[in-house]
C-alpha cells in the first residue's frame, strides 16, 4: 500500500510495481492527519487482512537557525515528522501481527544536530524516543522497531524543505541514490533490527560525533556555521 499526498505519484510507482508483477494499492494519505490515516490503515486491513509492516518515510525538512525559527514552521514539521509516524503506528499497531515490523526513517542528524537544520534535528530526535520506546513496549508482542539514519540522499528533499528565510543553503555532501535506503529498509522489512544505517560513513558520523561531541561542535562552527 502506497500511502502519501501526491496520489499521482504514487500511481506512477504502483504501475512499475504492478509491471515487474508486483501487487500495489495507493491510497492518498495525510499523515498528519489522523482521519486521513485512519481510512488509510482501514483499506489495508480491508484488502490485506493485517498490517505486517509498517514503513514511517514520510518527512519535511525545515531550515533556519534556531533563534529565527517560526513557531509555526517547527509545529509543521513535528506534525509530519512526529505526530504523522505516530498517528501511523497508533492506527495500525491493533493490526500488526507477531512477526510484524515498524520501520522509522530517522537520520543521521537525529543522532547528532547540526546548525541551521535544527528544528528538523529536534523532529528525528523525537522520533528516535518514540522508536526506542515503543521497541520495548511491544517486543513482548512479537513486533521489531527499527530506526533508519540515513545521511545526504539525492532527493527532492531540499526542494521540499520548508525554509525560514531565503538563507544560503549551504554545502551539502553529495549523497546516496534513495534507491540505497530503500534496499536497507526492505532488508529492515525482512531481518528486523534496531539501528539502521545505510552508509559506513554515516555509521562513523555518528560514532564520532557521539564519542567526541566538544570536537564536533568546533568542527561545525568552523565549517557549517557561518553564512
Ligand atoms: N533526503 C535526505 O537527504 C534525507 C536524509 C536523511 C533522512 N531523510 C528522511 O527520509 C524520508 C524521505 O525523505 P526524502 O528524502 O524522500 O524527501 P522527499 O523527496 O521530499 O519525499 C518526502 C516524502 O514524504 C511524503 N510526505 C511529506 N509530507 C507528507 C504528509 N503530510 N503525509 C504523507 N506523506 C507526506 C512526500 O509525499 P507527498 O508530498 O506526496 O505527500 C514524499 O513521498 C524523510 O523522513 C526524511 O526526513 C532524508
Amino acid at each position: 500500500m502506497l500511502a502519501a499526498r501526491a496520489e499521482e505519484k504514487l500511481g506512477f510507482l504502483a504501475r512499475d510495481i504492478q509491471a515487474s508483477g508486483g501487487r500495489a494499492l495507493v491510497i492518498q494519505t495525510d499523515v498528519a492527519d489522523r482521519a486521513s490515516v485512519e481510512e488509510m490503515v482501514g483499506r489495508v486491513v480491508g484488502e490485506f487482512g493485517a498490517v505486517d509492516v509498517l514503513v514511517n518515510n514520510a518527512g519535511v525538512g525545515l531550515s533556519g537557525r534556531v533563534a529565527e525559527l517560526r513557531p509555526d514552521d517547527l509545529r509543521y514539521v513535528f506534525d509530519v515528522n512526529l505526530l504523522g509516524p505516530l498517528n501511523c503506528v497508533q492506527e495500525a499497531l491493533p493490526h500488526v501481527p507477531r512477526g510484524g515490523r515498524i520501520i522509522n526513517v530517522s537520520s543521521v542528524v537525529g543522532k547528532r544536530a547540526i546548525p541551521k537544520v535544527g528544528g528538523y534535528c529536534a523532529t528525528k530526535f523525537a522520533l528516535n524516543a518514540l522508536s526506542d520506546a515503543l521497541r520495548v513496549e511491544v517486543a513482548d508482542a512479537g513486533i521489531s522497531v527499527t530506526s533508519v539514519y540515513p545521511g545526504t540522499t539525492r532527493t527532492s528533499f531540499r526542494d521540499n524543505s520548508r525554509r525560514t528565510k531565503s538563507e544560503k543553503r549551504g554545502w551539502r555532501p553529495k549523497g546516496v541514490p534513495p534507491e540505497k535506503v530503500a534496499e536497507k529498509i526492505a532488508q529492515a522489512a525482512e531481518e528486523g533490527g534496531r539501528d539502521v544505517y545505510v552508509t559506513a560513513t554515516d555509521r562513523l558520523f555518528v560514532f564520532g560525533t557521539t564519542l567526541a561531541p566538544g570536537l564536533t561542535d568546533l568542527v561545525l562552527r568552523r565549517f557549517w556555521a557561518k553564512d
